[in-house]
């Protein structure tokens, strides 16, 4: 997607500086160990094109977005567009990417984590559509430190 004043394409590798710059100085983001280059470039690599930045003319980097698929079920992070290019329809573009992708992969539901106090964040994603699941919670496990859930052994 593009216009005279963006264009919305595929992220990159080469683009995980300028993405991760900008979620940094982002309300609302939550980065964590995950968010390494090399883990984002795995990201992208297991999930190829579905992932988008928005860019000005000149290549500033200005919006991105994660989104990738299980199989089963499509997930969008950390959706940001810098503040000064707010309210230019960035956001809604990267987001359509990434469904677009979603749907060409045969994936029919998409979810995302938002932080519970990011009410801005929440009234856009309510504006465009999308519906918080009352009914679930998100549940975690640290997977690379500390003992492997379920396998302490016999109790007795
Ligand atoms: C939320 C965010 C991504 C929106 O980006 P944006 O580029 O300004 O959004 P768009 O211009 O594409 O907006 C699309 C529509 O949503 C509306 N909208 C945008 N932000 C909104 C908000 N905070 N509350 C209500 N509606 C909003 C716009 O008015 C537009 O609707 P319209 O065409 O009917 O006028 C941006 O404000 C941001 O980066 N916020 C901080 C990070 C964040 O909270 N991310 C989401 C959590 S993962």
């Amino acid at each position: 997607m593009s216009c005279a004043c963006f264009q919305v394409r595929p992220m990159t590798v080469a683009d995980i500086p300028a993405a991760l710059a900008l979620w940094r100085v982002t309300e609302g983001m939550g980065l964590g160990e995950s968010d390494r280059p090399e883990r984002l470039a795995a990201f992208l690599d297991r999930n190829p094109g579905a992932s988008a930045v928005a860019v000005l003319g000149d290549g500033t980097l200005v919006g991105a977005v994660l989104c990738g698929d299980d199989g089963r079920r499509g997930c969008l992070h950390h959706l940001a567009v810098a503040r000064a290019q707010r309210r230019r329809g960035i956001a809604r573009a990267l987001v359509a990417h990434g469904i677009e992708s979603l749907k060409a992969r045969g994936i029919e539901k998409c979810n995302l984590f938002l932080f519970a106090d990011n009410v801005e964040g929440g009234r856009f994603w309510q504006h465009e559509g999308w519906v918080a699941r009352g009914d679930l919670t998100v549940m975690q496990v640290n997977v690379a430190g500390g003992a492997t859930p379920g396998a302490a052994g016999c109790a007795c």
